[in-house]
Order: structure tokens, then sequence, then C-alpha cells
């Protein structure tokens, strides 16, 4: 059983009808395929929504079927939003684990809000898992639910997997409930990251808090004797999909529409992101726009596509954010546009998975710049979807899928210049060197897919749960 802070979709009430939509982020569209094919899909997660009229002490809402996924919801209401959602999990814990690139807050409501979310999840997942099996808790929204959930049910075997980049120890100490934090992952039998970094950085943050004494190089031991297992599990795309949904005539079709509403340009290149401050995406409007004012690239020949999907638009940090990269937008339009052929295109919507496949496929450069990200799946769904190995990846080293995807066009994103070096490298490499790389990158994506790493983390569980030691 999956838990999960999202459902893997998002409950719309509107009037008496109710419908369900696919929620947004990788870590949905990653777990759903490779959980799927391994029986009945159940997960447990908030559904999105605010819920005021549950009846104090109900940790869930009636269980609901779609599109064969069982999905047992936690009743979230807008003041647990705020503390535990808004608050704790995207004020707290996403600026800190990604840098500080934001200045993270601490504020001991948010925390308290967070423990009792934490507390309702376990509790949610205490009741429906199954005697005996595995529960598979999942990011930094659910860091205390493992421990919980061990307290609750010690015949279960417990999973925790981050999403996201684990910090160094510097960085983490600062928060005020490290020692609890770290406790409740450490409720886990196993644990893991996307990264070697973040394994070895938990790993060495157990020990410096006192909490677990390394074992060997990926097992800790608790005081109680307990083992738990610490290892990277960099997670993959189902690469499939993407694949043979780009080739569909559907698809093709409407590429070449697409291609054609940009007004036939020689290079298209494309952005695809979260509106998120980790992502890079004013880095990325910044060097486009030097490379036009330099003459390196010309408003005749580029075209920009940036889609930035709506994202925690409660926090300030995002709010500001938008403001910034709409500016950016505005002001590249209005340098270099001319009426009818603006030179940067921005939605700010989400997309249809396939109108997501028919940019992909428009794209010859994929921009993906984050100044940290744990993996980044729109790299991988770039390049399951250049089935006939053309196009290329301009990516930043800071994302977990530069380890993966070594073949892409590296960059630093915090260098402007290095940032204009490589779009003009992307969009200048002649179609050979492109199909080599493409091809390594392509290899890489299809072997380590989601279903390989959904089946490399179960198998690495325990096959039964540890003696009850604590
Ligand atoms: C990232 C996180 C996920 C999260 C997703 C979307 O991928 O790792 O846990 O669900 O972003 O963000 P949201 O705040 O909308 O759930």
């Amino acid at each position: 059983m999956l838990v999960a802070n999202r459902l893997p979709f998002r409950r719309i009430d509107a009037g008496t009808e109710t419908t369900w939509i696919p929620s947004p982020g990788g870590l949905v569209s990653a777990l759903a395929p490779s959980m799927a094919d391994t029986g009945r899909l159940a997960w447990v997660g908030w559904a999105g929504d605010i819920d005021e009229g549950t009846t104090p002490g109900t940790v869930l809402s009636a269980e609901v079927v779609v599109d064969g996924a069982t999905l047992y919801p936690v009743p979230i209401d807008a003041e647990e939003k705020r503390l535990h959602y808004d608050g704790m999990s995207n004020g707290t814990l996403w600026p800190l684990y990604h840098d500080k690139i934001s200045p993270p807050e601490f504020h001991r409501r948010w925390y308290d809000g967070y423990r009792r979310v934490n507390q309702r999840f376990a509790e949610a997942a205490a009741t429906v898992a199954a005697p005996d099996s595995i529960v598979w808790v999942h990011d930094y929204q659910l860091q205390l639910v493992p421990g919980m959930v061990r307290e609750l049910r010690p015949d279960l075997r417990i999973g925790y997997f981050l999403h996201i980049p684990f910090p160094p120890e510097e960085l983490f100490v600062q928060l005020p409930w490290r020692q609890t934090l770290t406790a409740g992952i450490l409720g886990s039998d196993l644990v893991g990251f996307q990264t070697p970094d973040g394994a070895a950085n938990f790993s060495r943050l157990a020990a410096a808090l006192g909490l677990a004494a390394r074992h060997n190089k990926s097992t800790l031991e608790l005081e109680s004797g307990r083992r738990v297992q610490v290892r990277a599990f960099p997670i993959g795309i189902d690469s499939e999909r993407y694949d043979e949904g780009a080739r569909s005539h559907q698809v093709t079709d409407a590429t070449r529409d697409l291609r054609a509403r940009l007004g036939q340009p020689h290079i298209v290149l494309l952005g695809v992101d979260r509106l998120d401050y980790t992502k890079g995406i004013d880095v990325r409007l910044r060097a486009f726009k030097e490379l036009l004012a330099d003459g390196r690239l010309h408003p005749s020949q580029v075209t920009m596509v940036q889609v930035a999907e709506p994202s925690r638009d409660a926090v300030d940090a995002y709010v500001s954010l938008r403001g910034q990269v709409e500016q950016l937008v505005s002001e590249i339009n209005g340098d270099f546009g001319r009426v009818g052929f603006p030179v940067v295109h921005y939605v700010h919507r989400s997309q249809s998975h396939e109108s997501l496949l028919s940019l992909y496929r428009a794209a010859d450069v994929m921009l993906v710049t984050p100044f940290r990200d744990g993996m980044n799946l729109v790299a991988k769904e770039y390049v399951a979807t250049r089935y006939d190995e053309t196009g290329m990846l301009v990516l930043s080293e800071f994302a977990g899928a530069a380890h993966q995807l070594k073949s892409a066009v590296l960059v630093n994103p915090y260098d402007i210049e290095g940032v204009k070096n490589a779009i003009v490298e992307a969009v200048e490499m002649a179609p050979d060197e492109v199909r080599r790389r493409m091809r390594s990158m392509r290899r890489a994506v299809k072997k380590n897919d989601a279903a390989a790493w959904a089946r490399s983390f179960l198998d690495s569980m325990p096959a039964q749960a540890q003696p009850a030691l604590g």
C-alpha cells in the first residue's frame, strides 16, 4: 500500500457531481503505472481539496476506485492545509532541502500541524493495511509517518522514499525538530533516496544525531538493535507510454500543427515545469534574452515555449516567482517579438498528457535548468519521446537526472554564461552527435524505468517484519 501526501487523482466537487483529475508532479506519474501492475493499487493520501465537514477523529473519508486504483482519502481542513502543506512542507522543508534557494521559515505552529496531519496519515494507513503487508511511505510531507505506523502496527514492513534531495547535515541540523524528523524516517525498514549523495547525507546525519550507528555502507543499526537499510533508488518514468504515445498519428499531427502555429521556426526551445523557484525558469529566460540581445540567436529563427504549471499558489515565494517570470517573458517579447510573432510562448496552465507529448516532439532543444532537483522527470520524458534520436537536452548538473543522462549538455544553472553557451551548443550540435547522445540517453531511460525502480525498491524490502525492537 502506498502512502503519499497526494492521491494520484485530485477530487473536484462541482455541486452534486464529483470528478477526479490526474494530480500534478513527478511522484504521481512515476508511481501510478509502476504499481498498477503489481496488483490492485491501494493509495492513502490527500484528495487535494478542503474537507471541513468531517467529524473530529475521522482519519479516512469513504474509499473510491478511480482507474483501477483504490483511493483512501485523508480529510484535511483549511487550517491543516495552511500549517502542514503550505507551511511546514512547502515553507520549511522544501526550501531547506533545496539548498535554501528561498529562505525556509521555522514556526512551531507549522510543525504542530505537520505532526497532527502525519499522525492522521499513519492512523489511516494502520487502519487499511492488510496484516503483514508492506506500507510504502513517500516524500517530505510525511517524514514522521514511518515511526508512527511502526508504533501502531509492528506487523507491517515499512519503506520510505524521499523524492526530493536530502540536504547535507549542516543544513538539516538547522531544523528545531531535527531529532524527531530523523527518528520518524528511521521508523522504516528501508529508506530510499534519489542519489547516493542523499543516502550518504542521511546516514551521516543519523549517526551525528546519535540516533544510529553505521553497521556497513548501507545499513544503520539503531540502539534497539533494529536495522534500517539506506540506499539510492533513482526513480524512472513509464518510458514505453511516452515512446508509444509520441509515435501515434494523433501526436504526429498535433506536433505538425503546433510548429505551424509557432510560425515554422527553425528552432523550438522548450521548458516544462511546475512554476517553482527551484526549477531555474528565470535563468533560462534570462539566458535566452541575452542570446537574442547578443545576436547569437535570432528571433526570426528561434522560438521558446515555456509551460509553467500552477503550483502552491498560497505560498508567498511562489507568488513572487510568478511575477518575476511573467515580467521576464513580457520584456523578451516586448524587446524582440513582432506583432503576431512573440518569441516566448508562455502558458500558465497544466497540460494534458497528449499536449505534453506534442510539445516534446515539437522541441529541438529541451531546457531543464533547476538549481536543485531530486530527479526531474521532465528530462526523462523528453528523451523517451525522441524515438527518432533527434533533439537535444540541456540539463542542470544539480538535477538527480544528470547522474543517468550524462550525454546531455550539462550546465551549472548559476553560471549564466555557461547556460548561454550550452543553449548555443545544443542548437548547433551536428545531427550525428545528437543521434549518438540521444541514443545513449534513451538506453538509460528505458532500462531504469518506473517499473524497474518500484521493483528494485520492493525487492529490497525485508522478507518479513523485523521483531518488535523499536
Ligand atoms: C514534487 C514532490 C511531490 C509533489 C509534487 C507536486 O514532485 O516531490 O511530493 O506531490 O512535487 O507538488 P504538490 O505540492 O502540488 O503536491
